[in-house]
């Protein structure tokens, strides 16, 4: 196993076109179906990040900032953004294409994937090298939101969080 991987590396690219069954009332996109969607090929690209089995472990920041509208053409981009000692951070960017052929961002998801073993036990995974200026920037931001999510999960107390409290008192 490498001991380090480029985010590029986990690139992992999927295209779908919106049909009926995947539609509410209003003729967009259901939303349970991106999530779905999203999850499906963040979790291709935690695998090919840890060349293991990954179990999503948790979701934060899912957006839906615009409607995707039956017939169109969606792109879902997903990247590893940091990785830690078993679990990953993975960036989903999600592009529309409409009949003229213009592509626009519509929506952004961050999941959080865990490697594990045979036993369904944590398993080390490479360290992430971010490259591009958002990989830096992604790679940044994404231990406040480990302290974020572990703390909701029971699993670090608030007091520990340092990264979250630079955040929410930067006077401290
Ligand atoms: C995710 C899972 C493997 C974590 O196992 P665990 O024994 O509780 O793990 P630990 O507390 O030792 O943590 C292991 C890693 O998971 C991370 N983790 C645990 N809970 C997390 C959460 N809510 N969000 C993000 N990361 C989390 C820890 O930070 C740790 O990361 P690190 O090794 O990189 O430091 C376990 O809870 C599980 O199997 N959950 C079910 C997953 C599943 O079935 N998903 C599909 C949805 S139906």
């Amino acid at each position: 196993m490498k001991s380090k991987k480029t985010s590029s590396e986990s690139l992992s690219v999927q295209t779908k076109m919106v049909l009926p069954h995947d539609t509410n009332p209003l003729n967009t996109l259901f939303g349970g179906s991106l999530l779905a969607w999203m999850d499906e090929i963040a979790s291709i690209a935690a695998h090919k990040h840890s060349d293991r089995v990954v179990v999503t472990a948790s979701i934060n920041n899912v957006s839906f900032t615009q409607p995707i509208f039956a017939g169109e053409i969606v792109t879902l981009e997903a990247k590893v953004s940091r990785a830690y000692n078993s679990s990953m951070e993975v960036f989903v960017d999600v592009f529309v294409e409409n009949s003229n052929g213009k592509r626009k961002k519509c929506n952004e998801a961050i999941y959080n994937f865990v490697a594990i073993d045979q036993n369904r036990n944590p398993i080390s995974v490479p360290a992430l090298i971010p490259e591009s200026q958002e990989e830096k920037s992604r790679f940044d931001s994404a231990l406040r939101r480990k302290q974020l999510n572990l703390v909701f999960a029971g699993k670090m107390k608030a007091e520990e969080a340092t990264e979250l409290k630079k955040l929410l008192f930067p006077n401290l």
